[in-house]
């Protein structure tokens, strides 16, 4: 069994990648300052994991953490386009200057493998489908400009300090633990409550777009074959399930599992996003043998099914007190 550190281990797909670590047995340190993850994320196993609150734009203090590492895991990050275009200096900080913290700090400590958590959205503007990893990045918002940043400097410390490390572009990741509350919440987690609380949802754009949409497993199981596997060091790849749902078609299916409409309301388009997305998977296939295992509509009534359990035990909590 290896020792693990999250970094950002108490945010969405950070808590995600914890549970899957200590189900495999897996020894499993957390690097987090809370900024957008959440406590409760890690409460089911809080007891088997050594927490370390620390803010990684701080290099300092880092160190203790990664003492004895095999596996670093780098999810941390402010993972908002729209909030990169507010402030784009303090995405910087946590998403660039942060990520090289955690690379001299992994560096210094001999880790055997970094897997850094990127975005399909460093693709941007180009409007070819499906995206495939050699093509030229089109970053069209601070959030982008910085993740293929990171990359490169993930992808520099493998070339000159021999630190192996790997990204993985994920693709509109969704499921349990997704934050629905904040501003710049991910549109799964807010359409499906929303419709449970029967509420109007905002729709940007007709409603066409359409995203690769990847169940949080799916990336999940990216990482674990990609930490664990020395192929693909100083690469970059597509996680992703190689689908493509349009919104509208999402909101179609949720209804379904929902069995009612949800009212929706369409606004201009936002400025960053970009109108399509969908992943070729086959480099991260054939280097490491992924296959993605749930589906997007599987994902999708799990994560719903998550939601409504969370709605009915709070409803239950009200009633008590
Ligand atoms: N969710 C997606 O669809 C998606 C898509 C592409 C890329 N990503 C990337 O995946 C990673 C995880 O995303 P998520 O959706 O789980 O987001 P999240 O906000 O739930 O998780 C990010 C975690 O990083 C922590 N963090 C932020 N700044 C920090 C700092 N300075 N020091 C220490 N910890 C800090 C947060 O508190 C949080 O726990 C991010 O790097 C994000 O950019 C996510």
């Amino acid at each position: 069994m290896s020792v693990y550190l999250v970094v950002g281990g108490a945010g969405f797909i950070g808590s995600n990648l914890v549970e899957a670590l200590l189900e495999r047995g897996h020894t499993v340190r957390v690097i987090d300052n809370f900024a957008t993850g959440r406590r409760e994320n890690l409460e089911p196993f809080r007891a088997q994991v050594e927490l370390f609150e620390r803010d990684i734009t701080q290099a300092r203090g880092l160190e203790e953490a990664f003492r004895g590492v095999d596996y670093v895991l780098l999810q941390a990050a402010l993972p908002s386009v729209p909030r990169s275009i507010e402030d784009p200096v303090g995405t910087f900080r946590t998403n660039v200057e942060g990520t090289l913290n955690v690379l001299e700090a992994a560096r210094a400590a001999g880790v055997r493998k970094l897997v850094f958590a990127s975005s399909s959205s460093i693709y941007g503007s180009n409007p070819e489908l499906p995206k495939r990893e050699t093509m030229l990045p089109a970053p069209m918002s601070p959030y982008a400009a910085g993740k293929l940043a990171a990359e490169t400097y993930c992808r520099v410390y493998h070339r000159v300090y021999g630190l192996p490390t790997t990204c993985l572009r994920y693709f509109n990741v969704f499921g349990p633990r997704q934050n629905p509350a904040s501003q710049y919440a991910a549109v799964i987690p807010l359409f499906i409550t929303a419709g449970l609380h029967d509420r109007e949802v905002t729709v940007y754009g007709d409603g066409e777009q359409s995203r690769d949409f990847t169940y949080v497993s799916n990336v999940v199981q990216a990482n674990l074959l990609a930490a664990e596997n020395p192929a693909g060091a100083g690469g970059a790849f597509n996680a992703a399930c190689g689908d493509r749902i349009t919104l509208n078609g999402m909101l179609a299916m949720l209804e379904q599992i929902l069995g009612r409409d949800i009212r929706r309301k369409y606004v201009a388009p936002r400025p960053g996003d970009v109108p399509h997305s969908q992943a070729d998977i086959t480099l991260l296939q054939e280097t490491f043998s992924y296959k993605p295992q749930i589906s997007f509509h599987s994902g999708l009534q799990r994560t719903f099914d998550y939601f409504k359990d969370l709605m009915q035990r709070d409803n239950r909590d009200h009633s008590v007190r």
